[in-house]
């Protein structure tokens, strides 16, 4: 099978770590039957300055029509507004329909709390539809959002965190090593106050979770307040977590603070036939061009997006070299206290692969 993968490294940092994405994927045992052919496209701060677009349409075309899956670096977002300037990611998210933001968070072998979750968070609605208004009243402004949630958004982000929950077992029997030993689902909401909106969550998501085919997930639901102290008291009790748009944007890097590096959380933007990889880190300009940015978040999103393309086989060869370089600890980039640059830790990556 022939995969073909955009590109994007956008800005900054991305520039130095979407190349290590590609190198680990040509990487991959020939037996494992997968080649891959690269385009590369552009997007970004970068970009923008030099065509006056952010997200040129033709970024947007290659991917739907060319491509099976996508490797986005970051992009630089000026602190303060430029004029027709707006953030590529959140336009392609939208563009290519990629409802699920999907969140893996695991800790380094050893820790006292072992973390080994993932958190799908659904990211076309909730109080993210921006339906904001200001108004006057005798007693001063008062603002007002809409918070929405259908029944179909819910239904599909469920539906997706079962199929995740199924396919993380897998990739446990395919020598991945885990903390858990079976499937386990939680569904955050808060529908004691909001009885409709996180109610109709609560109530979609129980119901797609019930299908036959997830006979084997075990289902659980918290509200999302007692979720935050327990996910920092009990993070080895989560395996899967599936959220509306603002718990989960809140929880995921809440989560992803508990494992000690940007550097090293992957995430991908999933829609229905098409995955898009991205470090959780921005274009980090403090440290770009010298070669110290820890490849491993990307690394680590090269093979959340084969997940999602059923290559599990090949993301769990992926998930574990990294484990490995980080369990024996030898090699690791100055994020992580070490003194190994982005080649080095790449290199040892690549030779446990
Ligand atoms: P950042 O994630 O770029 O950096 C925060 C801190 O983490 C910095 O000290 C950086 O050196 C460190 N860091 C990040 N990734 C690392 C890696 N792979 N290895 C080692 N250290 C790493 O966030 P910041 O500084 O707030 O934003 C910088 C730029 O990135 C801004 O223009 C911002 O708009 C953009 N950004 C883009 C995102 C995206 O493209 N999805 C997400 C977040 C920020
Ligand atoms: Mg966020």
């Amino acid at each position: 099978r022939t995969l073909r993968i955009g590109l994007i490294p956008g800005d900054g940092i991305g520039k130095e770590v979407i190349p290590a994405g590609r190198r680990i994927l040509e990487a991959l045992p020939a037996s494992l039957g997968l080649k891959f052919e690269f385009i590369k496209l552009r997007a970004g701060f970068e970009t923008f300055e030099q065509t006056g677009a952010a997200l040129p349409d033709e970024t947007v075309a290659i991917l739907k029509s060319d491509c099976d899956g996508a490797l986005f670096g970051a992009v630089s977002s000026p602190s303060t507004a430029v004029k027709g300037y707006s953030s590529p990611i959140v336009a392609l998210r939208k563009k290519l329909d990629l409802y699920a933001n999907v969140r893996p968070v695991k800790s380094v072998g050893g820790a006292a709390n072992p973390i080994d979750m993932v958190i799908v968070r659904e990211n076309t609605e909730d109080l993210y539809v921006k339906e904001e208004k200001t108004y006057d009243t005798p007693e001063g402004k008062v603002a007002e959002a809409i918070k929405r949630i259908s029944q179909r958004a819910s239904s599909r982000i469920a539906t997706m965190a079962g199929e995740i929950a199924l396919r993380r077992q897998k990739i446990r029997s395919a020598g991945s090593p885990s903390i858990h030993t079976s499937p386990l689902v939680t569904i955050t909401h808060k529908s004691n106050v909001l009885s409709q909106t996180d109610g109709l969550f609560r109530s979609t998501a129980r119901e797609a979770l019930s299908a036959g085919r997830f006979t084997s997930v075990a289902v659980e639901e918290q509200i999302v307040d007692s979720m935050v102290y327990k996910l920092f008291r009990q993070p080895e009790a989560y395996d899967v977590i599936v959220a509306p748009n603002l718990y989960g944007d809140i929880l995921s890097d809440g989560a992803a603070a508990l494992v000690g590096s940007l550097g090293l959380v992957p995430s991908a933007n999933v829609g229905e036939g098409f995955a898009i990889g991205e470090p959780c880190h921005g274009s980090a300009p403090d440290i770009m061009g010298q070669n110290i940015a820890n490849p491993i978040a990307t690394l680590r999103s090269a093979a959340l997006m084969l997940e999602f393309l059923n290559e599990e086989e090949a993301a769990a060869r992926i998930y574990a070299a990294v484990d490995a370089n980080l369990e024996e600890g030898k090699l690791l980039s100055p994020d992580l206290g070490g003194k190994a640059t982005t080649t080095e830790v790449l290199e040892d990556i690549l030779r446990r692969l």
